[in-house]
């Protein structure tokens, strides 16, 4: 494998590790946040996690189908993630909203460097997955920076 082909690897095993500890974090957040938005926002991160699901079957996909392994174990998805767990305890909506914010961030800027490695790869669908999750992400900063505006 060239030294591209290894860079995109790596990428995207962190992109793909982090989709399943942020799938669990997301349920933390829809299920202990408390507030007069409560509704608003469990909604909100029930779309967000969803969503992360999908990308969590269709990027393993992805390295199937260019006869790569995707990590299987909760081990190496701690080990690979880089968005980190939190306890339980009760989150307040805005700190639900700004920590989601960081951490869409985060994922917005690896999809980028994915994207960006697999046009250089000239690998056309992950060019055009990887746009998909960047123009996601970028409509829901969107969302959440208006409603942190108010
Ligand atoms: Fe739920």
């Amino acid at each position: 494998m060239h030294m591209e082909g290894i860079k995109i690897m790596n990428n995207l095993q962190t992109y793909f590790s982090n989709l399943l500890i942020w799938n669990v974090k997301l349920h933390n957040y829809h299920w202990n946040v408390v507030g007069k938005q409560f509704m608003p926002v469990h909604t909100f991160t029930e779309e967000v996690y969803d969503n992360v699901f999908e990308q969590y079957d269709a990027v393993a996909e992805l390295m199937k189908m260019r006869g790569k392994y995707p990590l299987v174990t909760v081990k190496e998805y701690l080990a690979n993630a880089s968005i980190e767990e939190v306890s339980a305890k009760d989150f307040s909506v805005e700190e639900v909203l700004k920590a989601v914010k960081k951490e869409m961030k985060l994922m917005k800027e690896l999809a980028v460097s994915i994207r960006d490695e697999a046009d250089e790869a000239k690998d056309p669908t992950m060019v055009a997955t990887f746009e998909g999750y960047i123009a996601y992400y970028e409509k829901q900063l969107w969302f959440i920076q208006a409603i942190l505006k108010d």
